[in-house]
């Protein structure tokens, strides 16, 4: 396994509904750490470009309009294995799908407001992180990562 950092929305819902408490709360029981972080109401530009991949889906429009709709907050979480480890979290997109103790089992009903974003690879998690961050807003927590795993 390797040290890597993944980019992490709580989206609109998650927001509005406040569970932005609770799903913090999952990714640092989980051990990994948060290393930048920002509230903010994302353009409709940006938005396209953060799903890229979908935008020949019917659901882009949705989409789009969803993410854009409101705050949302964003997160760069740092950890081992922690893009794979994040999505295992997260959960399934359909929330009918998803197990008991994920974060859409649990607290999702529908596809379309699924609370959390988790980048769903290496590549995307690197290309995402760069729409919503610079790198001045990165904090160094690897001393905290490494206390944390050696206890
Ligand atoms: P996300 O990107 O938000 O972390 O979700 P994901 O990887 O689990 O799912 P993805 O395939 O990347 O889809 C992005 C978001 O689009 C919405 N969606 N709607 N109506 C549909 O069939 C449909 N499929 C996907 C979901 O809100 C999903 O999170
Ligand atoms: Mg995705």
């Amino acid at each position: 396994m390797a040290l890597e950092t993944t980019l992490i929305l709580c989206k609109p819902d998650a927001v509005s509904r406040a569970l932005v408490g609770e799903i913090i709360s999952r990714i640092e029981r989980r051990g990994y750490v948060i290393t930048a972080m920002k509230l903010m109401q994302l353009s409709g530009d940006k938005a396209r470009e953060h799903y890229a991949e979908h935008k020949d889906k019917p659901f882009f429009g949705d989409l789009v309009n969803f993410i854009t709709s409101g705050a949302l907050v964003a997160m760069a979480v740092e950890g081992e294995g922690a893009i794979d480890g994040m999505r295992q979290i997260i959960g399934a997109t359909n929330p009918l799908s998803a197990a008991p103790g994920s974060i859409r089992g649990d607290l999702a009903q529908t596809i379309g407001m699924n609370l959390v974003h988790g980048s769903d690879g290496k590549a995307s998690a690197d290309r995402e992180l760069k729409i919503f961050f610079e790198a001045g807003d990165f904090v160094s927590r690897k001393h905290d990562l490494a206390k944390w795993l050696a206890d």
